[in-house]
């Protein structure tokens, strides 16, 4: 029997992932190849010599020069100053690890579970995954919780929802407001930490700091309001899914990575050629680019069995939804932190989740569409 999920979310790559290998899509009037297999994702995820990031504004698609100014580190270059920008924040990712943070956002995701059962109804989008995001957020940047207030207001996404252009301007004059803030009197919070740093023997430039301020606003913030929906979504039409987590917590770290493969929040990414590439007969010319499509290469029927199934007991998972290589996600402990919790506190508090209202959100473009999470997600939970 095809699995409920999937019957409104079929893999849109797939037959051009198993005849050609890669699918080419024209993105703002420039058409590029998207790599769809595993092997072949993970392969050039690795090879930043011939496939680059070197390449400000257009790692993300579409690119993104009319709606921010600054290179997005440690994202948009290459090793080995890649790493050595990377390694400069890395420990405040990984504060996702700490007992202290894990408790506070267990305790925040339990407080927001609590509000959601004291109501009739909650839209999940809105009322729940873009507060929750965002006080996360500012649990991980070790910033104080009003400031969570100001990144509610955002919305979906800091760019894309809205005028774009007057958005991105917004959020760099607000980066900027932090970072003065934190020059003049720094204290132990991400924008401090950036003002403080060294690189190379000097201090960042201002510039650069914006650089990493804008992939902290902007890279993890529909991926994971999408990964909340998506879970939500998940388990409210699935209550078998649902008793079989509550059965086990065990199983919850599991089934995490299972919902981080098939959501694939970040569908994919861009990568410049240099000296060009030929692929599956495909050929890109120097200077140009393709993408490496996570979403593609994690339903990859030679890698993972019957991949349009959601088998939260899926074993071994080795999916790309966080990227693969040097530019592993930064971000992904602090998303499965975020996850995990998230189903603990269903798991132990709800006994039932009920949808009132599903609209599907859409990548459209002109070879593909594809279904990420929802527009809107209006549910009622009973406690247990
Ligand atoms: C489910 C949530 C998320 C998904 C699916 C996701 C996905 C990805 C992917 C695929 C990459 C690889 C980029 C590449 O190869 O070019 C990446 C990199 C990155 N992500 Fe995430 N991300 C998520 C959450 C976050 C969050 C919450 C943050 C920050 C708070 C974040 C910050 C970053 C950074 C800084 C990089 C660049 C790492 C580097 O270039 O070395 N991500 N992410």
């Amino acid at each position: 029997m095809p699995c409920p999920f999937h019957s409104h979310q079929p893999d849109p790559f797939g037959e051009a992932r198993r005849k050609d290998g890669v699918l080419v899509n024209e993105f703002q009037g420039t058409p590029i190849p998207m790599l769809l297999r595993h092997e072949d994702v993970r392969s050039a995820a690795k090879n930043w010599q011939q496939f680059s990031s070197d390449a400000p504004f257009k790692v993300p698609l579409p690119t993104e020069e009319n709606v921010r100014t600054v290179r997005q580190l440690p994202l948009e270059i290459d090793p080995p100053a890649q790493q050595e920008y990377r390694e400069l924040v890395e420990p405040f990712f990984n504060r996702a690890k700490l007992p202290g943070v894990i408790a506070q956002v267990e305790g925040l995701i339990d407080s927001l579970v609590g509000q959601a059962l004291s109501r009739d109804s909650i839209e999940i989008v809105r009322e729940f995954a873009i507060p929750l995001q965002s006080r996360a957020l500012a649990c991980l940047l070790n910033m104080p919780q009003s400031e969570a207030e100001v990144w509610i207001g955002w919305g979906m996404h800091v760019f894309r929802e809205g005028d774009g252009g007057r958005k991105g301007s917004a959020l760099e004059a607000y980066a900027n407001g932090l970072l003065d803030q934190a020059a003049a009197a720094p204290g132990d919070d991400f924008f401090s930490a950036l003002t403080l740093a060294r690189f190379q023997g000097r201090a960042l430039t201002r510039e650069e700091m914006l650089g990493y301020c804008s992939i902290v606003f902007a890279g993890g913030r529909d991926t994971i309001i999408n990964s909340i929906s998506g879970v939500i979504g998940h388990l409210g039409t699935h209550p078998a899914d649902f008793e079989f987590l509550r059965a086990d917590p065990r199983r919850i770290v599991g089934a995490s990575e299972e919902f981080f493969r098939v959501l694939s929040p970040s569908t994919h990414l861009a990568r410049l050629c240099p000296a060009g590439a030929k692929i599956h007969g495909v050929t890109v010319e120097p200077g140009h680019f393709v993408s490496l499509n996570f979403a593609a290469a994690n339903y990859d029927e030679t890698v993972f069995e019957s991949p349009e199934e959601v088998r939260l007991d899926r074993r071994p998972n080795p999916h790309v939804a966080f990227g693969f290589g040097p530019h592993l996600c930064l971000g992904a402990p602090h998303a499965r932190l975020v996850v995990r919790s998230l189903i603990k506190a269903l798991c132990d508090r709800v006994a039932r989740i009920e949808t009132l209202e599903a609209v599907d959100r859409y990548e459209n473009e002109a070879s593909y569409r594809r279904r990420v999470a929802y527009e809107k997600l209006a549910v009622r939970l009973t406690a247990r």
